[in-house]
């Protein structure tokens, strides 16, 4: 089967598609994205995704390409088109093609959008079973991490640190108090010995999450006690189970971080719990979506030095 991209209009094959060089994604990664998983051949959270688009362009001032029920169209036609059943749809927007100039082109210029599909087999992937490691790093990224910019540069050197230490994920750690921030594509997230689960709130410092807003849900249902907070390094080698989110690691288990095992090093009870209802809601068993706050505070209360 042919495998299709959508570009400034067009269903092109995947292997000839192409945007102009002049593109202000590519000059300047001015632009966004958004993926959303496909599971069972139905979109995850794809209204929570959608806002969260929305939200994105609205703080960079780029207008939509085409209306919102057009795109949920061309997202609908990428799915049928390419056959995807499990994968993943992402969706580029930048400001559009415009001679090179820091500042915005005439109001005339329309935005690009940019649609890809990827298969993935959700069922044969170890590391929901298995769970993962991950290193700490750094965070140097700039302070609106909750826009979800192509501007990745950061996470890209992160995560190459990571891959080269043999590990799935790097979680940056903010050097001024070493709280964990997240990972570079993922959210992250420890339960105490007590047993609460904790991960930071939804400020500037973090990408909100549409995954951990259905994680926060499920916890709630479930009657799991959680917290958002930050939480130091040293806060989380002691934690009793550890995970990252996303929309396509859903709830995948941290057994190991920079070398040191967490809890007994397996994957815990809890872990397994939050996938099994992750599992359920993106099959449509359990009610509701993600929902969107209405507005994400600019900072949060400084967090406790690190030891
Ligand atoms: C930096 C960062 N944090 C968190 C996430 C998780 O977001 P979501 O659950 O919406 O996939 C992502 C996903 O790409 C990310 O890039």
């Amino acid at each position: 089967m042919p495998r299709y991209a959508y570009v400034n209009g067009r269903y092109v094959p995947h292997r000839e598609a192409a945007v102009h060089i002049e593109d202000r994604g590519y000059q300047f990664a001015d632009g966004v994205y958004e993926v959303v998983t496909v599971k069972d051949g139905r979109l995850v959270d794809a209204t929570a995704h959608m806002d969260r688009l929305a939200r994105s362009l609205d703080e960079l001032q780029i207008a939509w390409p085409v209306s919102r029920p057009v795109m949920e169209m061309i997202m609908a036609e990428m799915i049928r088109r390419n056959g995807l059943t499990d994968g993943l749809v992402y969706m580029q927007i930048t400001r559009g093609v415009a001679p090179r100039n820091h500042a915005f082109p005439d109001a005339g210029v329309r935005p690009a959008l940019v649609m890809t599909t990827k298969k993935m087999n959700f069922a044969k992937m170890t590391k929901f079973t298995d769970g993962v490691s991950v290193i700490t790093a750094p965070d140097q990224r700039w302070t609106r991490r909750d826009i979800k910019t192509i501007s990745l540069l950061p996470n890209c050197l992160n995560k190459q640190k990571a891959a080269e230490a043999g590990c799935y994920e790097a979680w940056q750690v903010d050097p001024h108090d070493g709280t964990v921030t997240e990972g570079t594509a993922s959210n992250a997230w420890i339960i105490t010995e007590a047993g609460e689960l904790v991960t930071r709130p939804a400020t500037h410092r973090i990408l909100n999450g549409v995954t951990r807003l259905t994680i926060l849900k499920i916890a709630e249902e479930e009657g799991l006690p959680f917290v958002e907070r930050a939480f130091t390094v040293e806060e989380a080698m002691k934690a009793k189970e550890a995970f990252i989110s996303s929309a396509t690691s859903f709830v995948t288990p941290v057994i190991a971080i920079d070398g040191r095992p967490i809890g007994d090093g397996k994957v815990g009870p809890i872990c397994r719990r939050l996938l099994a209802g992750y599992n359920e809601y993106a099959a449509g068993l359990r009610a509701g979506g993600a929902e969107w706050p209405d507005e994400i505070p600019a900072d949060e209360p400084a967090a406790p030095e690190a030891a």
